[in-house]
């Protein structure tokens, strides 16, 4: 972890200290839920001056391959004459700018779709409103404003944004994990309330579990709109795929890690996504494809071909440039293994979305 300087406080942070001095406390959810809300709308966090950088914002290679995907499930459809492309938290608009780039290849898939968005950062729609402005988009606050109709559904570091609760084993007995605020100190602090919900497993005392059931909710609107509709969803994220203890809370600033409890709403907050819970939670109407590991996946929609053909007709820097792009996105030391993808279809259509074969072999270079 990083040291740096504390920063000024946050709307967020203000916000925080008012809800825990009306209640004595708020939930990790909570005080995550208005972090990130706050976060989100006061700035653009992407790239190497920001705190993160996700997959679309490393090389258009990604979107590509995304792309061909959202081509190859539309034609296992036959083709319908109407679809939409729906992104869950688009950022910048970097990911559908180029899975819509990427479709345009195909004119009648094209002429197909129409771009639906999902934000609530108003900062960010603006970006995306002028990154995308070339295809229409509309916006909407959740999913569920989005009417039916066959849907290719896309959610790329979006779940791993929203609100967890953590559960905390002390003297034999769960406790929901809390936050309080010492003012003499001027900071927060964890603490325990009881806990008196759903029965939760046996563990040892200080272990944590983590529960989100506003992903659970999020994932039940994908579940709707593809069980109603037709269509497929991708779901990229990093995450666990094993059930299991821990905390996985965290923050960045400028690429590194700071203290969870520093910065509400002016570090980036997130959560390790439980694939467990949401495979389970889609698997009652829809057939699951996966977790696959991003590495394979991509390597399996032909990212190698695809860097190999751009650096056919590149510059020395570019042909470096997408050297590494292709190794952050696709080696198990990177971006290939941590990062999840899981692939949704309506159980009647009966399609095999691409990329989800056996586990492409990793090279020796991957593998280094
Ligand atoms: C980590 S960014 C991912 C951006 C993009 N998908 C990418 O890969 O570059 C999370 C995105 O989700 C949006 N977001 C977070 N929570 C949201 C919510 N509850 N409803 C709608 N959008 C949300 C953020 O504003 C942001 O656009």
């Amino acid at each position: 972890m990083q040291n740096q300087p504390r920063p000024e406080p946050t709307a967020a942070f203000l916000e925080l200290i008012r809800r825990i001095a009306d209640n004595g406390y708020v939930t990790v959810a909570e005080f995550m839920e208005v972090a990130a809300t706050h976060y989100y709308a006061a700035r653009d966090p992407f790239g190497a001056d920001g705190d993160f950088t996700t997959a679309p914002e490393i090389s258009q290679m990604f979107g590509e391959m995304i792309g061909a995907w959202v081509v190859d499930g539309w034609m296992q459809l036959g083709k319908p004459e109407f679809a939409r492309l729906i992104e869950l938290g688009p950022g910048r608009g970097t990911l559908a700018a180029d899975v819509m780039r990427t479709i345009s290849a195909w004119p009648d898939c094209k002429a197909a779709f129409q771009l639906h968005l999902v934000e609530n950062s108003p900062l960010l729609r603006r970006h995306q409103a002028e990154v995308l402005k070339g295809y229409d988009p509309v916006w909407h606050e959740k999913l569920e404003e989005v009417p039916p109709g066959v849907s290719f559904i896309l959610a790329n570091e979006f779940f791993d944004a929203l609100p967890v609760h953590q559960y905390i084993m002390v003297n034999g007995e769960w406790h929901e994990r809390c936050i309080g605020f010492d003012r003499a100190k001027d900071s927060f602090f964890f603490m325990t309330q009881p806990y008196e919900g759903a029965p939760l497993p046996p563990a040892p005392e200080a272990a944590i579990i983590e529960k989100s059931p506003v992903s659970l909710a999020a994932m039940d609107q994908i579940v709707t709109l593809l069980d109603e509709s037709g269509g497929a969803a991708l779901l990229i994220d990093y995450g666990y795929d094993q059930r299991g203890f821990g905390d996985t809370l965290q923050t960045l600033r400028r690429h590194s890690f700071t203290d969870v409890l520093e910065n509400p709403g002016g570090d980036d907050i997130t959560a390790h996504v439980d694939f467990t819970a949401l495979t389970e939670r889609a698997a009652r109407l829809l057939d699951v494809h996966g977790p696959a590991e991003q590495g394979s996946f991509l390597l399996n929609l032909g990212i190698a071909q695809r860097a190999e053909a751009l650096q056919q007709k590149s510059t020395e820097k570019q042909l470096e440039d997408i050297q590494k792009a292709f190794h952050r996105l696709t080696s198990p030391n990177e971006m290939g293994t941590l990062f999840k993808v899981l692939g949704l279809t309506r159980k009647s259509d009966i399609i095999k979305p691409a990329g989800f074969d056996a586990a492409h072999p990793l090279s020796e270079e991957q593998e280094e």
